[in-house]
């Protein structure tokens, strides 16, 4: 896919505004508030930020949100913590207001604002935020990949009125998911679950380029099992699930190893298990099933990714995605909204 780079990109002087992944895992340290649990979304940006810094642009002002505060100001949403927490990983102190003469400042939470995620253009509210960030930078730089398959202002208002680029980051999960769309090695299974049941409306579409769909979580709930009529073995696979409907059975799990051994590309989003409520033993057979395999493998999503680092399994993957929606929209189908955005498509 043609994305206008950020080599291609005249910075030199320029105030840029850069949107990231900062909706990042929290947790709490005695006596010292909410922190970054995990950094990983934020690391991933580090390589944009510095070669813009080194391009000479003459500011930058990172873009981000953090949950879904619906349009208000919640504190406990603020990014102030995740600023604290880049300016470590950049060894730099960022200005706390767009004035301070420094050359990073992050916003606060964009969805504190109503507009972010009103209809651009159409909304006269989304347009009028979009032109009020514009008077803050000269170019964009989109670099939040988990945030990309949103419409939202910051994702698509922003690359249709200023000069725009893809950041390193953005760019390499295209590329490595790109393996999966384009002539990938066969079979190629699909491995999801975990608690979110919108998942269940990508099946269909994921089945047009999968061999197999394996469901896990809570999506045998939504979906049963079935095959394609074509015949030729495309097939969508229901776990069974337990009494508790918590895991899937064993049997299942059984079932789920034998395809994924026989797989030449496996994409895994989603937990089988309700790991929260400690149901950990499908996963980890499956997890560890899928990173023993030689197909080529991808993962995604914030509980799959913190269940491949829990099991120390992350060396058994070719690519982890920071975006878990984000990867199974662009698998699903071929292309994103803030995709589209960046190369000037409507
Ligand atoms: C994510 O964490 O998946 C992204 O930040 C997108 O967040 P959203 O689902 O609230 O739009």
């Amino acid at each position: 896919m043609n994305l206008p780079s950020l080599e291609d990109l005249d910075v030199f002087g320029k105030r840029v505004l850069l949107r990231m992944d900062t909706d990042v895992p929290f947790g709490s340290a005695q006596g010292r508030g909410p922190i970054v649990a995990d950094d990983t979304r934020l690391r991933a940006s580090v390589p944009t930020i510095k070669y813009l810094i080194e391009e000479g642009c003459s500011q930058i002002t990172i873009l981000g949100h953090r949950g879904r505060p619906g349009g208000r100001v919640e504190p406990t949403l603020s990014l102030e913590p995740v600023a604290d927490c880049l300016e470590k990983l950049l060894e730099k102190e960022f200005g706390k207001d767009e004035l301070a003469d420094l050359p990073v400042y992050m916003a606060e939470n964009l969805r504190f604002n109503p507009g972010e995620v009103l209809r651009y253009p159409q909304d006269p509210k989304a347009r009028k935020l979009a032109e009020s960030w514009v008077q803050h930078g000269d170019v964009y730089v989109n670099d939040a990949f988990g945030s990309t398959h949103r419409e939202d202002v910051s994702i698509v208002g922003l690359p249709d009125l200023l000069p725009s680029a893809a950041g390193f980051s953005l760019i390499s999960e295209v590329e490595a998911l790109e393996r999966v769309l384009d002539d990938p090695k066969r079979p190629v299974v699909f491995v999801l679950g975990g608690g979110k049941e919108d998942k269940a409306l990508l099946v269909d579409h994921l089945l047009e380029h999968a061999d197999w769909v394996l469901l896990g979580g809570v999506l045998p709930r939504k979906v049963k099992s079935y095959c394609k009529e074509r015949g030729d073995g495309m097939c969508v696979s229901a776990a069974h699930l337990d009494r508790e409907g918590k895991d899937i059975t064993p049997q299942s799990v059984q079932n789920f190893v034998e395809i994924v051994r026989s797989a030449g590309t496996i994409v895994w989003g989603g937990p089988m298990g309700d790991m929260d409520s400690g149901f950990w033993e499908s996963t980890e057979s499956i997890g560890k099933a899928i990173a023993s395999s030689k197909a080529y493998k991808v993962a995604g999503g914030g509980d799959t990714i913190h269940a491949i680092k829990k099991l120390k399994l992350e060396k058994g993957f070719d690519h982890m995605s920071l975006g878990g929606g984000a990867m199974l929209e662009l698998l699903a189908y071929g292309d994103l909204p803030g995709l589209r955005a960046l190369r000037g498509e409507d």
